[in-house]
């Protein structure tokens, strides 16, 4: 599938220093926060977990051990990543707008690599995909870093230190157009390699914005019961975020 806009670094050719942006441990509260959701919004006791755009695989690394889970992702290069932090898991290729695994699961996850459909067409295919996948009487929860109430401009930093290499970034999240369904965070990562020299990369991630009640329609229109529900976190003002959920009706 053509994509409108060319891939973030990132995912590709900077892969290998994922796991020095965002490591397993940033993830554990708000993975809990996702396992205790899954739990309480399925009639049934959640076994299997397809979580779709896994990146990493940092939220899979605390989930997988509650679930059996199946790890999906468009970019080969995120997949070695979260292959070598969650062996044990499911690895497979896969657009989550397009892929068919001819399976379902008791619950169908997409975290934030949702931000990545742009247009209605692009998210609703991917809850379309969430709904195929998704056992009657099971949820899809879908975990967007923004919603068009919620977004604020903002600036972070991070990064951490490897074995012999190391990784600090700078993070400008802005929405020069709040009228399109899109938004920018253009990234600065320092790259420090094991000889000691350090490079600088650039990278620019357009990321997709959607209104609480597009969210909410969508969601309806494939065939989820749908409902939003407050993300709660302990370093975010509460009210700040929200994730979605629909519920596939069991008939
Ligand atoms: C920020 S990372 C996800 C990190 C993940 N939440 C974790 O816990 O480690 C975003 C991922 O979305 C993936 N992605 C972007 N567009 C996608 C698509 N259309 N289908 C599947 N994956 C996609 C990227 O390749 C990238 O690996």
């Amino acid at each position: 599938m053509q994509d409108k806009y060319p891939p973030p670094k990132l995912y590709h050719e900077l892969a290998l220093w994922w796991p020095l942006l965002s490591s397993p441990a940033d993830y554990a509260e708000e993975a809990e926060f996702y396992r205790k959701t899954i739990i309480s919004s399925c009639s049934t006791v959640p076994e299997t977990v397809l979580e779709l755009g896994c990146g990493g695989g940092n939220n899979a690394s605390h989930l997988k051990k509650h679930f059996r889970m199946t790890l999906v992702d468009v970019s080969p290069d995120m997949l070695a990543v979260s292959r070598s932090l969650n062996p044990e898991c499911e690895h497979l290729p896969g657009d989550m707008r397009t892929v068919r695994l001819e399976r379902t699961y008791d619950a169908v996850f997409i975290h934030d690599a949702i931000m990545y459909m742009t247009t209605d067409e692009d998210l609703q295919q991917a809850i379309e995909t969430a709904f195929l996948h998704c056992a009657p009487g099971g949820v899809a929860l879908f975990a967007p870093d923004h919603t068009q109430e919620t977004f604020r401009p903002s600036t972070k930093h991070g990064g951490h230190d490897g074995n012999d290499r190391g990784l600090r970034y700078l993070e400008w999240t802005r929405d020069p157009d709040p009228s399109d369904s899109t938004y920018i965070v253009d990234f600065a990562y320092l790259l420090q390699e094991s000889d000691g020299e350090v490079r600088c990369e650039y990278d620019r991630h357009i990321c997709g914005i959607f209104g609480r009640e597009d969210w909410i329609r969508i969601i309806s229109q494939v065939g989820f019961h749908a409902h939003a529900l407050p993300f709660e976190h302990s370093e975010l003002e509460p009210g700040s975020c929200e994730v979605f959920i629909g519920v596939r009706p069991i008939n």
